[in-house]
């Protein structure tokens, strides 16, 4: 049975336009694997402690030397990468901030790439065979050829840090434009429509 794990970042609940599509692109992905599981992480939900030095003792130790502290801060990580290694196909559907992923979807990534458990001591990724697809809602547009394309600092950071922990098979989708529809320039609902054939055009 396929399963799509879905991590979102947004905080903005139904303003959100990431969301709203990482909604589209579920659906989409229900209708095509009829008998698959999807999972739900809403990092929002989810309790996300800063990396703190009872984390480091926990993922630099082996695990019949952790403390109780150690086990407690280390087992949201063990949890978060279980769920990655369970996941055939993965989405990520987050804002841009300030040019880069927001601190929210940092903090996710610093619980997942893991020495030995994720990547290895030669820098192998371990997380093979996963499909994914990034959707990054933003205020500005950075498509190719956009003027302000070089300033995008999110697409290159998570192609790389997803390659990094094995995950080199991704689908960008730029749905940026949110600028209008908080100048009331656009209807949120059309915004969000113009991106829809590219989701469910991404849909593995
Ligand atoms: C703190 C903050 C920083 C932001 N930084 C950027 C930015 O660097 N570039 C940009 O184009 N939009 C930026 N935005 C706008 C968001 O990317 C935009 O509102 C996007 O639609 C948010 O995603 P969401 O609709 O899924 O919440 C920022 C918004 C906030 C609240």
């Amino acid at each position: 049975m396929p399963k799509l794990l879905t991590i979102l970042a947004s905080p903005r609940g139904e303003y959100s336009i990431s969301r709203a599509l990482a909604a589209e692109f579920t659906a989409a992905w229900r209708d095509k694997h009829k008998e698959g599981e999807v999972i739900e992480r809403d990092l929002f939900q989810t309790e996300l402690p800063f990396v703190d030095l009872p984390w480091i003792a926990g993922a630099y130790t082996p695990v019949e030397d952790h403390s109780p502290a150690v086990a407690e801060a280390i087992s949201i990580s063990n949890e978060l990468i279980a769920e990655l290694f369970a996941a055939d196909y993965i989405l990520i559907a987050t804002p841009m901030y300030n040019f880069s992923t927001p601190a929210i979807l940092k903090a996710y990534i610093d619980h997942i790439v893991r020495f030995n458990l994720t990547f290895s001591a030669s820098y192998e990724g371990l997380l093979k065979g996963k499909t994914c697809t990034v959707i990054i809602a933003s205020g500005g547009v950075y498509t190719a050829g956009a003027f302000m394309e070089s300033w995008d600092r999110e697409t290159s950071y998570l192609k790389m840090i997803l390659g990094f922990i094995g995950i080199s098979d991704v689908d960008f989708i730029h749905a940026g434009g949110s600028n209008d529809v908080a100048q009331g320039k656009v209807k949120q609902q059309d915004l969000v429509a113009s991106f829809i054939p590219s989701v469910i055009a991404a849909v593995e």
